[in-house]
């Protein structure tokens, strides 16, 4: 098939770049249009970016040029992927979205927007079809923040057997979740910042859209209770959680916890989608796992890990869980959010 053309709002950040590496050899797309700030724009990418991953910059997309937000000159791009700064997220998704254009999106601004999908498509897929209720001629699709994601996959798989009363979540998060230059060097080497402006409460309040159920067009939010502390460490990627949770009632065995996590297929495997994982969760039994450094690219950064699941003497289990925040938890969640558009709305792109 040809290649669907899609954009990147945001190129030059720390999660552009990795839209730009996933999408490299994308069976599906191909990225012809890039957005970022004054500062960028009107250069070629490869003299406007501070290239930060491990493999070179795409020989396709070293020498295309950088616009300015207002540019509806999009090269054949209908789906436009967002990593902007959520400073100018809002007001620029917003205005493409109005233009027909199909956005993609993991900044902040219109995640709890009432007909805007927040998805993780493993627990939530249906919460797509929201955007039958918006008013844009184009569609917003949300990715969450990406240490919601982690734990709320794994308590979105349980919950949906043994409903959540309780969550406590502590977090340790790598550097590259603030972005690039992010914090100074001086403020993170050998230390740990008790401090993640916003972070804490979007853990708070995302998981309980995401786990919410559809209902004639509407979320009726979950109601679970959680707690979050969030902590930057000097990490470069990969955010670890360690996750406590209490059940309403009918509490599973330790083994019957760990069986209904690492059995659970994705619902969304069976389309075919380039970057789906058939078993989205990891159950680790070696004592001291999972760890960023060894863990965080199993199935190529889009699958967590869950490991030392044990009893808890306040809460009924706690549990360690490990992602990769700027793929599974940014780039690589909102590349299968645009590939689920595809397989359900092909028809929005013609
Ligand atoms: N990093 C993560 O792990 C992560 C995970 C989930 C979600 N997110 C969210 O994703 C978004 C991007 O995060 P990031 O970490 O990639 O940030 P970042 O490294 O600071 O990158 C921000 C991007 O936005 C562009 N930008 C900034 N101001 C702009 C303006 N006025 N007009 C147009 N473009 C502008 C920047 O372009 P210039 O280079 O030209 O300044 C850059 O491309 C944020 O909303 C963040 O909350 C990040």
């Amino acid at each position: 098939m040809e290649k669907i053309k899609v954009g990147i709002l945001g190129a030059t950040g720390a999660v552009g770049q990795r839209f730009i590496q996933l999408l490299e050899n994308h069976p599906w797309f191909e990225v012809s249009f890039l957005v970022a700030s004054q500062k960028s724009a009107g250069k070629l990418y490869k003299d406007a970016v501070k290239w930060k991953l491990e493999t070179p910059i795409p020989e396709k997309v070293k020498d295309l040029f950088i616009y300015d937000i207002s540019n509806l000159n999009t090269n054949g791009a209908k789906i436009l992927f967002s990593g902007l700064d959520s400073s100018v997220a809002g007001e620029v998704e917003e205005f493409y979205a109005k233009n027909g254009y199909i956005i993609i999106s993991n900044s902040k601004n219109h995640r709890m927007v009432e007909n805007v999908p927040l998805l993780i498509p493993e627990i939530n897929y249906e919460h797509i079809n929201l955007i039958k209720h918006q008013n844009y001629k184009g569609a917003i699709i949300t990715n969450p923040n990406c240490s919601a994601t982690f734990f709320t996959l794994v308590c979105g798989i349980l919950n949906k057997k043994w409903p959540i009363e309780l969550i406590n979540v502590v977090t340790m998060q790598a550097i590259s979740g603030a972005g690039y230059p992010g914090i100074a060097s001086y403020d993170i080497l050998g230390n740990v910042v008790p401090y993640i402006s916003g972070e804490e409460s979007k853990m708070e309040t995302e998981p309980q859209k995401m786990m919410g159920k559809l209902d004639n067009g509407k979320i009726i939010y979950e109601n679970i209770i959680i707690s979050a502390s969030a902590n930057r460490v000097a990490v470069i990627d990969g955010h670890t959680e360690s996750v406590s949770i209490s059940f309403k009632e009918g509490v599973p065995t330790i083994e019957e916890l760990k069986n209904e996590l690492r059995n659970f297929e994705s619902p969304i495997f069976k389309m075919n989608l380039p970057t789906a994982v058939k078993f989205p969760v990891r159950v680790m039994e070696e004592e001291d796992r999972p760890q960023p450094r060894l863990d965080i690219n199993f199935e190529k950064g889009m699958a967590v890990s869950v490991g030392r699941i044990r009893k808890d003497n306040i809460f009924d289990y706690k549990m360690t869980i490990l992602g990769h925040n700027t793929i599974k938890g940014a780039a690589g969640a909102a590349i299968l959010n645009a590939e689920l558009f595809v397989y359900l709305f092909n028809e929005k792109l013609k």
